[in-house]
Formats: C-alpha cells, sequence, structure tokens
C-alpha cells in the first residue's frame, strides 16, 4: 500500500464506533454520515482503510461476505466529524436465500430512514462490465431518492486505455436508464488514486447537513 498507508488530508482522527444488526440500535443521527455499499469483495472494507491511513479498521476479507455488520466509523471526532459507514456487500452467492433477504430487508430499511445519511457511495470493481445486481440497486436508490455516487475501484488492475473503454460502455449503460450520470470516482485503495477527491466531496457535502432535532 502506498499513500492508503499515511492519512489523508482531510482525515485527522478515525475510530470505531459500533456494529449493528439493529437498524434501531444505530448511533445518535447527529453527524452527517456516508455509507459505503456494493458487491461482495468490491473493495469497500480497503477503502475505508485507505482513506483513513489504518490498515486494520474495517476488516477485510478473503471470504467474500464477510462485512455482515453496519459498522459505524468516526471520522475527525474533535472537530467536524462525520460517520462513515461499512455495510453489508451484497450480490454473493454462498449465502442462504434466507438470510440475503434478511439481510436486504436491513439494508434497505437502514438506508430508506436513516435520516443523517448524505450520500451513499456505490462502490463497483471497474474491472467488470455493468452488472444487473448493481443497476437494479443504484435504481431503487434513484426511485427512493436516496442521492448516491459512483466509485469506482480497483483501479490499479487497469490501465489507462482500458478503464477508458469500460467506463464509456458503463455510461451508455447507465444512461439507458438516466437522464444524466450521478458523481464518479475512480479510486484505487492500493495506489490511493481518487482518494483526495472522494474526501474533497464529502467536505463539500458536509457544509449542507442540518441536525435534526
Ligand atoms: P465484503 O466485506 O466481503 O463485502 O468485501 P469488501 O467489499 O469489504 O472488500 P474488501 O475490502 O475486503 O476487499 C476484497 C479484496 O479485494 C481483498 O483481497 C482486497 O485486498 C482487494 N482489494 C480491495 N481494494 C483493492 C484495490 O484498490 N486494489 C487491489 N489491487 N485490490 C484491492
Ligand atoms: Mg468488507
Amino acid at each position: 500500500m502506498a499513500e492508503g498507508a499515511q492519512p489523508l488530508k482531510h482525515i485527522r482522527t478515525a475510530e470505531f464506533v459500533v456494529s449493528n444488526t439493529d437498524v434501531r440500535r444505530l448511533p445518535d443521527p447527529h453527524l452527517p454520515e456516508y455509507a459505503l455499499i456494493g458487491r461482495s469483495n468490491v473493495g469497500k472494507s480497503s477503502l475505508i482503510n485507505a482513506l483513513t491511513g489504518q490498515k486494520k479498521l474495517a476488516k477485510v476479507s478473503v471470504t467474500p461476505g464477510k462485512t455482515q455488520l453496519i459498522n459505524h466509523f468516526v471520522i475527525n471526532k474533535n472537530s467536524k466529524p462525520w460517520y462513515m459507514v461499512d455495510l453489508p456487500g451484497y450480490g454473493f452467492a454462498k449465502v442462504p436465500v434466507k438470510e440475503k433477504e434478511k439481510w436486504t430487508r436491513f439494508i434497505r430499511t437502514y438506508l430508506k430512514y436513516r435520516e443523517n445519511l448524505m450520500c451513499v457511495l456505490v462502490l463497483l470493481d471497474c474491472r467488470h462490465d455493468a452488472q444487473k445486481v448493481d443497476l437494479e440497486f443504484m435504481e431503487w436508490l434513484g426511485e427512493h431518492g436516496i442521492p448516491f455516487v459512483m466509485v469506482f475501484t480497483k483501479l490499479d488492475k487497469l490501465k489507462k486505455g482500458e478503464w477508458e473503454t469500460k467506463f464509456k460502455k458503463y455510461e451508455a449503460k447507465m444512461l439507458e436508464v438516466w437522464e444524466a450520470l450521478p458523481q464518479v470516482f475512480a479510486t484505487s485503495s492500493d495506489s490511493g488514486k481518487g482518494l483526495e477527491e472522494l474526501l474533497d466531496f464529502v467536505e463539500d457535502t458536509n457544509v449542507h447537513f442540518k441536525p435534526f432535532h
């Protein structure tokens, strides 16, 4: 890990807060919150570790589907704090259907009712063509008016030309449904690419947070 080993300029502190399987027990919604979601193995936990410069803050799995909880992390707790949330991956094969349905309901309840959720970061592996499960998930977000951005991961695995071709294809697929693409980030937790841009986005969005009483 190169730049990922150092905290990025916007991150002063990062700490684990709590893991949850119950949406009624989430931390008080007094801070702006950003949730990472995507297919299992897409690199959610790695991205959290790279952003915070802590190799073990979120557990990186070799077994897909390892993150089965809503994990809250507090960033910059002493000044301009915000929550980063690691959600369970969707779309993995080895979990029984009943379990999958339970998680889907659980994640959807969280996404629909979490009042301090500023934006969902939908993680997508840059090497893959648009997948049905991702497209449908983004459509579901759109239908429920939940703001999201697209965060492509593992950019270090592609050459520049390859990425441009892949992205053009992805964009064309999205434009079959959407009038315009949401904001797009191209990142690598290994090289650090795109991470500052993502944190700039969070800082800019945090300004719009209005606490609920
Ligand atoms: P679940 O918690 O199972 O849903 O997975 P996850 O989305 O949290 O993925 P995780 O961060 O555990 O990463 C999965 C695998 O991809 C690990 O072997 C990581 O080392 C690898 N990986 C993640 N990000 C990158 C990246 O930017 N570049 C490369 N080359 N590998 C990565
Ligand atoms: Mg994970």
